[in-house]
């Protein structure tokens, strides 16, 4: 499986599970430069295998041969953005912005991996253990954080699709090399296949949650195609983290490079699709 990115990468989320893996695998595929931003919670706190991406190790050496850097900044800092201390929260998302834009510089931002997501409470989260706070939350993670940080980051998504030329991309005005929004969904968000997989997992904020990011997806794919930005939803697959659970069929590494690979090779007719990590379209 090939994965052709390069340029300024963002991903959300990035200190555990499929966040983690996606880092990992676009510090060691992407074949050309690479600078890709690993945002995490709380970057202090990350798990040792994070910092270890980070700083030192094999694979950050790879990374120096590869002219390619990675950048962990607290960009979406649950606890300060979404606390309730607005003037707060609203300074700390666009420092980390501001804290990128200048890393970025005059490159513009090729790709942001909306990646970071709740699920509360525990699958199956049944009815009776849901509570409204439960809803707000999951909302406010899942689809108030992506749009967020979309908002924000949109002049550098546009600075990335003025700057490269379609050419690069065989004449395909979009692309994830040029500029894109990739939003992370799962098949329980698809409202056709609710009958088929609720009984497994009721899961009612998670659930609604991302079907509203589909929702987000499909408007910002109308919105930004003016500015030839790819905006595209993708279903990694039941995949084994913590979210995903221990009896879930799919390693984290291969759902990652699955996911790089087909967005690799996204163009102008996905935009505002929703596909799964084979590439398959799933209903809304
Ligand atoms: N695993 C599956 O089977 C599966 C299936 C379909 C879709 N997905 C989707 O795939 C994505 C990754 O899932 P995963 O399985 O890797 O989940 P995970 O192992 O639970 O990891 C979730 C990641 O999101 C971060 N995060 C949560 N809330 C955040 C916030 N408010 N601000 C910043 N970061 C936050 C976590 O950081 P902390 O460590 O700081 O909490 C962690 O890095 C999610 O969008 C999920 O919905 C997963």
């Amino acid at each position: 499986m090939s994965v052709k990115l390069e340029g300024n990468i963002l991903v959300t989320g990035a200190n555990r599970g499929i966040g983690l893996e996606l880092v990992k695998q676009l510090a060691e595929k992407t074949a050309g430069e690479a600078h890709i931003y690993a945002c995490c919670r709380e970057p202090e706190g990350t798990s040792a295998e994070t910092q270890s991406l980070i700083r030192g190790s094999r694979t950050s050496q790879e990374l120096e041969k590869k002219k390619s850097t990675l950048n962990k900044v607290n960009i979406q800092d649950k606890g300060k953005i979404f606390n309730g201390q607005d003037v707060a929260d609203e300074d700390s998302v666009s420092a980390a912005v501001q804290a990128v834009s200048k890393k970025i510089a005059a490159g513009g931002l090729n790709l942001l991996i909306n990646n970071a997501a709740v699920n509360k409470p525990a699958s199956p989260a049944p009815l009776s253990a849901t509570s409204k706070k439960d809803m707000m939350e999951v909302y406010e993670t899942n689809v108030a954080g992506p749009f967020v940080l979309a908002k924000m980051l949109l002049p550098l998504l546009q600075r990335a699709a003025e700057r490269d030329s379609p050419a690069k991309d065989n004449g395909n005005k979009m692309s994830c090399r040029r500029s894109a929004i990739i939003n992370v969904s799962t098949m329980f968000s698809s409202i056709e296949k609710c009958p088929e997989n609720f009984p497994i997992a009721q899961m009612y904020p998670y659930r609604t949650s991302k079907a509203a990011l589909n929702m987000l997806t499909r408007c910002q794919a109308e919105d930004f195609k003016i500015h030839n930005i790819l905006v595209a939803g993708i279903h990694p697959g039941w995949v084994r983290t913590e979210m995903g659970g221990a009896d879930a069929p799919l390693p984290s590494q291969d759902s990652a490079l699955s996911v790089l690979s087909v967005i690799s090779s996204l163009s102008n007719k996905d935009s505002g699709r929703l596909l799964d990590w084979g590439g398959n379209m799933i209903p809304w």
